[in-house]
């Protein structure tokens, strides 16, 4: 026998190395996926796909089967079930034979799936024969060369009933050992005698000898073993150890490094026991079969992604940290399956969750499901490293769950470890519950924060509408320089250079242009081609556009002095303030402009409104803003410090006020719950707000529309006091007329439906969108609401609706305002909110009636309590009713003390009728 072995061990250990392989290929394409979550793509040698493995090492995905990785021909189910990384497969191979009447012998032949595997003599691996009165003998593949043979056999039943379950040793069940490399056997089984037989012979390849069989199954042919299946991941089933073939010897291999397939730095070769080589990481842990696999920690996590990762799934990007292969994606939870079973690939976070775009830079994805059933985020992400963010369908997640301080501590695994990155700490919206951290690269720089050298410079100078310079622009790393236009030149917004002032003057003006000088010019072409219409209104217009003729030649001649009053700015002077205008700075994005946060030289901070756009309108509006907030003067309405002319686009510059708007205040919830607002409070505000507009109404010398109240342009302070801002769409209507024709503007929601309609504009206007802010601070609800069939409403009509019907006030009103405030207080102001709110505009009070009678309100609160059952019906009617006057003390005084010393203020600059 030994003769006859010796050829054939040869065969089998050296194996003929006729053709080198190209073992190293593009893996392009390679939607290495079978399975999610709990199978992370196969280890390169391996891989799904046209060449996405080495030869000899492709595996298909069964999917139809309940997901299984198959190898070979013959194929072979296999799994990974180990993170880590190494050169075994674990597998499955058993067999039942029937015992057919009249038939002695039966012959099984097991084949290898491909060459690079072997049951490896030294893996300590045993046959198992399980069954009553058979003969076992393996051999080599098809050879007579015998491994082994053993025998089973069993007595009656009635005795083998009381014999205990025992290791496999001859009765119902023997086994052989394996201790030569198999990539081949045939196992033959025969009948040895006419005692107690099984009906079937379970024959299966284990290392587990310590395994208990019963012998009166054997007999009864129960299977010993559960289905093969459910042991994928059992150390009961055998394991397959493999090597690339293709070579020998290490030796052999280096020396045709085109097929070298150790590829990593860091890796080093040892000659395998069963023939070929093998790859090893010098550290220990790694797959070295893949460029820079030495590089990463064990398991699947990468610093740095492999050099030929895919970089999108059909039309949506895989930027690392996330990636669809292995070595692709940086930590576990990062993995997504890039699912070509579709009609185009698609980005799958689970089986039906796909990905739509992946954004690095805001820290989210963008997710729709397909199907109804929620379904859970990976499992692999615990603690859950995704939350699902107040906007539908967007997914926020985080690197990893540690917060930005302790990440930093961790040096070795801190992921916003690039130049010009920074840390941010996640948290879910909701909640504001802590989720994790990811990076982000620094202000000025873009680009991928997770890869070595991944932030770059930004070169503003390129998106000139993002970072505007009306000059000569400079780029610098993480910023720009902005330089003036040298003297004798103007910035010329077509070309964005630098022009001499006279080449331009004639082509431009009208349009838009930089410098005071061009602006004034448009701004007399405006004002010289709107005086020529209509003799009739010309007279009535004039002192209207005298104004504000006057108005700027105030402020240019009130650039060098010192006074407090509206004074021109210099770009260099506002570029100074905000930083350049850094992104930074941004506090506010209104329908008129970007409002930017900034710092003078005499430290007074202000808020710099910069239109978005220099086209004529807006210019218009801007003088408007700036000729209604120069006349004004009064301490619920935003003060204007004054304006620059310099820049192509007008600029101007508030007082700064520090603490948001009445919507923040209303609606923005703050740590999961909106912050009390007492009723004292709210009834404060409303009556500012409204002492705000009567004076605008009718305080000036012209009447001033600000046609856009809402809660987002009221601000407030730090002592919550009210300033009324954005005049952007604001018209003066001179005293003699009572209402402007003009285009619809507003915000829906607070519109006045006559306006709307017949396009027709007077206080009242103003007077309705004062009605739904009293609404808003009285039900603390949104001006557009949701009705319980999830239809949009205006909140107006809803509490309009809600008001005639009857309903009592519990069911519309605030809870926190219930509690506070008396019951005819709340019906006073509903009823009050309920007149502004009136269809028709002749039913509506005056912005005036409002305020005195928010101050009467105000006054009765005054009023102790315990005299509330006694009081009389409240007389909400009573504008400016006599008996009621001296309740109102303070603030009426205080308001009419302010007014007059307003209007003197006006009447210096009233211009006569
Ligand atoms: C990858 O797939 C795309 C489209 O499916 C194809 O155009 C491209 O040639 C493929 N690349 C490789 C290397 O196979
Ligand atoms: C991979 O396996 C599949 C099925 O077993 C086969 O059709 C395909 O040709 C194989 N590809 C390579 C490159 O060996
Ligand atoms: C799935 O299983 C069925 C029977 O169990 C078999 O006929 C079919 O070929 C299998 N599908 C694949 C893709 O292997
Ligand atoms: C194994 O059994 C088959 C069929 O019974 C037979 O042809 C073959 O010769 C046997 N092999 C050996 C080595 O005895
Ligand atoms: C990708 O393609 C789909 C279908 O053509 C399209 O609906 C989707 O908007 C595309 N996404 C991107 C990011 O281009």
């Amino acid at each position: 026998m030994s003769t006859a072995m010796a050829p054939l061990l040869f065969a089998v250990l050296v194996l003929p190395f006729a053709a080198p392989a190209a073992v190293t290929m593009a893996r392009r394409n390679c939607s290495s996926y079978c399975g999610y979550p709990s199978n992370p793509p196969p280890p390169y040698p391996f891989g799904v796909g046209p060449s996405c493995s080495m030869p000899g090492f492709n595996l298909t995905c069964d999917a139809d089967n309940g997901t299984y990785l198959l190898l070979g021909s013959p194929t072979m189910k296999v799994s990974f079930y180990s993170n880590e990384f190494n050169h075994n497969l674990r597998t499955s191979i058993s067999y039942f034979v029937e015992m057919i009447a009249g038939v002695r012998d039966y012959s099984l032949h097991w084949e290898a799936p491909a060459r690079p595997f072997v049951i490896s003599g030294s893996s300590d691996m045993s046959l198992f024969v399980v069954g009553c009165g058979v003969k076992a003998s393996l051999f080599i593949g098809n050879s007579a060369v015998e491994v082994g043979s053993c025998f089973a056999v069993c007595a009656e039943a009635r005795i083998l009933e009381k014999v205990l379950a025992g290791t496999c040793s001859g009765l119902g069940c023997c086994l052989i050992d394996i201790q030569v490399n198999l990539r081949a056997f045939t196992l033959n089984i025969s009948r040895i005698s006419d005692s107690a037989r099984s009906e079937g012979v379970h024959a299966f390849i284990s290392g587990d000898k310590n395994r208990l069989f019963s012998p009166i199954e054997a007999l009864r042919s129960i299977l010993p073993v559960p289905v093969p299946d459910e042991y994928e991941y059992s150390t009961v089933n055998p394991v397959l150890d493999w090597s690339i073939p293709y070579q020998p010897n290490c030796k052999r291999a280096m020396q045709n490094k085109g097929s070298y397939a150790c590829v990593s730095k860091g890796s080093e070769c040892h000659d395998s026991p069963i023939g070929g080589y093998l790859c090893y990481c010098q550290r220990g842990e790694g797959n070295a079969y893949v460029d820079g696999g030495c590089d990463n920690p064990p398991g699947y996590e990468s610093i740095r992604p492999r050099t030929d990762c895919p970089t999108s799934c059909a039309n949506v990007s895989t930027p690392f940290p996330f990636g669809t292969e292995l070595g692709c994606f940086a930590k576990p939870h990062m993995y997504l399956k890039c699912n070509p079973t579709s009609y185009l690939p698609v980005l799958q976070l689970t089986d039906r969750t796909i990905i739509s775009d992946i954004s690095i830079d805001d820290g989210i994805f963008h997710v729709h499901e397909t199907s109804k059933e929620p379904d859970d985020f990976p499992d692999s992400s615990d603690p859950a490293l995704y939350a699902l963010s107040e906007q539908r369908g967007v997914v926020t997640w985080a690197i990893d769950s540690m917060t930005c301080k302790n990440a930093k501590l961790d040096k070795s695994d801190y992921r916003c470890f690039t130049v010009h990155s920074d840390c941010i700490d996640v948290t879910e919206d909701r909640t504001t519950k802590h989720v994790g951290y990811r990076c982000k690269c620094s202000s000025g720089f873009e680009g991928n924060p997770y890869v070595q050298d991944g932030c770059r410079d930004v070169d503003e100078c390129l998106q000139p509408d993002k970072y505007v310079c009306n000059g000569i622009c400079q780029n610098n790393v993480g910023n720009y320089a902005c330089i003036k236009c040298p003297r004798g030149t103007n910035f010329d917004v077509v070309t964005r250079k630098c022009k001499p002032s006279s080449a331009i003057l004639g082509v431009t003006i009208g349009l838009s242009s930089g410098g005071g000088i061009l602006f004034l010019a448009a701004v007399v072409a405006i004002l010289t081609r709107r005086w020529k219409r209509g003799v009739q209104k010309r007279l009535r217009r004039r002192h209207y556009r005298k104004n504000r003729g006057i108005l700027l030649e105030q402020l240019i001649s009130s650039d060098k002095s010192a006074s407090d009053g509206t004074k021109i700015f210099s770009l260099e002077e506002l570029q100074k303030a905000t930083n350049n205008f850094d992104h930074a700075r941004v506090v506010g994005r209104g329908g008129h402009g970007t409002v930017y946060k900034g710092i003078l030289t005499d430290q007074r901070v202000v808020a710099i409104k910069k239109s978005t756009l220099a086209v004529i309108s807006e210019i218009d509006q801007f003088i408007n803003e700036v000729s209604i907030l120069s006349q004004i003067n009064h301490r619920n309405v935003v003060k204007l410090h004054g304006c620059c002319l310099e820049s192509e686009v007008p600029l101007l510059v508030y007082e700064f006020v520090s603490n948001g708007t009445l919507y923040d205040l209303l609606h923005r919830e703050l740590n999961g719950g909106l912050s009390p607002l007492p009723w004292e409070e709210r009834l404060r505000i409303a009556t500012e707000i409204a002492g705000a507009l009567t004076y605008l109404h009718s305080a000036a010398s012209v009447s001033i529309l600000h046609r856009d109240v809402k809660c987002m342009n009221v601000l407030l302070t730090d002592s919550y006091t009210v300033k009324v801002s954005d005049f952007g769409a604001s018209r003066l209507i001179p005293n003699d007329q009572t209402h402007l024709v003009t285009a619809v503007q507003g915000t829906f929601g607070y519109l006045d439906p006559e306006y709307y309609h017949t396009g027709q504009l007077n206080e009242k206007s103003d007077v309705y969108s004062f009605g739904v802010i009293l609404v808003e601070l009285l039900t603390r609800r949104k001006p557009i609401i949701q009705n319980e069939q999830g239809e949009k409403q205006n909140l107006s009509n809803y509490f309009l609706w809600a008001m005639r019907e009857r309903h009592p006030l519990e069911e519309m009103v605030d809870a926190q305002i219930l509690e506070e405030a008396s019951e005819e207080g709340v019906l006073c102001m509903a009823r009050l909110a309920e007149e502004c709110l009136s269809l028709t505009r002749g039913e509506r009070p005056t912005m005036k009636d409002v305020e005195m009678r928010l101050q009467l309100l105000t006054g009765r609160r005054v009023a102790p309590r315990a005299g509330r059952d006694e009081a009389a019906r409240p007389r909400c009617e009573a504008a400016g009713d006599g008996g009621r006057g001296s309740v109102a003390p303070a603030i009426g005084q205080h308001g009419s003390r302010q007014f007059s010393q307003e209007q003197e203020f006006m009447s210096s600059q009233r211009v006569p009728r």
